[in-house]
């Protein structure tokens, strides 16, 4: 596969994606004809309700989940319905961050085993590995000796930053972020979001940056989706999405995202209700 990009084109291009679940004898569209596009080095957030198909355009990009119709094309190829050794390939350069940072390690390896496995998985020395682990986990700001202990013994935001050197370890292109700080209280929220920022900044990394947080993808990304009801209703610059956005679905969810400010709270409480009752009926 060429991995190389040329030019200002788009790393990730998805174009007019459908997918369907099937639901006992019935089938259920969860992805309508949804495009999108992410440049090298960009964030790109995705937000929406619950159910509106962000996790799905995630699984979709990754293999996990079948796609009826579109296209996916990732650094040039056509990935749309990659399988196997193909797939397996694709790994070095595609990545992903779940939520859940419990579920996702393996508890009876240690934390220098879960991060050197994929680089001797695809032929990496062992004293090479050895040395790209130390090195990310300097990347996320975890101690050298954390390579000893197992997973159970780091708090949830310790394990998200294991979970991402574990992504990193191969030096993806794109990584796929599913609601991966919705887990975590606040303060640690903010420092791994922060972290999400660094590495961009040193490695030149693309993340799909799947949040129903609008306010977290305020602080993260640099250009913002808005799904809603498995259809993409609105694309922008963070700023425009984020502050001041056109489209009535997404004026709602900027409206429900908490503020620390409880005067400002109450306001934005007043004019969602207007705007509730402005629409009428369910949005957009
Ligand atoms: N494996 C599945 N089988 C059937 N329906 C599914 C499956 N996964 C997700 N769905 C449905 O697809 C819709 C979108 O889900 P999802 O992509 O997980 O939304 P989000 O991540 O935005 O919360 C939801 O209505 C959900 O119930
Ligand atoms: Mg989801």
């Amino acid at each position: 596969m060429n991995t190389e990009t040329n030019g200002d084109a788009p790393l990730l291009d998805v174009a007019d994606l459908v997918v369907d679940y099937r639901r006992g004898r019935t089938t259920f569209r969860a992805l309508k004809g949804v495009s999108m596009t992410i440049a090298p080095g960009e964030c790109v957030g995705l937000v929406g309700e619950s159910g509106s198909g962000k996790s799905t355009l995630g699984k979709a990009i990754l293999g996990l989940a079948d796609v009826a119709s579109g296209r996916i094309t990732f650094a040039g190829s056509d990935i749309t319905h990659a399988k196997g050794a193909a797939r397996r390939k694709l790994a070095a350069d595609l990545q992903v961050v779940f939520q859940d940072p419990y579920g996702s390690l393996d508890p009876t390896l240690t934390v220098g085993q879960i991060l050197a496995e994929p680089l001797t998985a695809s032929g990496t020395s062992r004293a090479a590995a050895r040395t790209a682990v130390a090195e990310m986990l300097d990347h996320v700001r975890l101690p050298a000796d954390t390579v000893t202990r197992y997973p159970s013994e780091f708090s949830g935001g310790q394990r998200q930053r294991i979970a991402i050197a574990r992504a990193l370890v191969r030096r993806p292109r794109l990584i796929v972020c599913d609601e991966p700080v919705s887990a975590l209280d606040l303060t640690t929220q903010a420092a791994v979001i922060d972290l999400f920022i660094d590495i961009q900044r040193e490695t030149g990394v693309s993340y799909l940056f799947v949040s129903h947080d609008l306010g977290v993808v305020r602080r993260v990304c640099h250009r913002v989706s808005v799904m809603y009801q498995g259809e993409c209703v609105e694309t922008g610059p963070n700023e425009t999405i984020t502050r001041n956005p056109g489209h009535t679905y997404t004026q709602r969810l900027l409206l429900a995202s908490p503020v620390a400010d409880p005067a400002r709270q109450a306001e934005r409480r007043r004019s969602w209700l207007g705007l509730r009752t402005a629409a009428g009926s369910p949005v957009p």
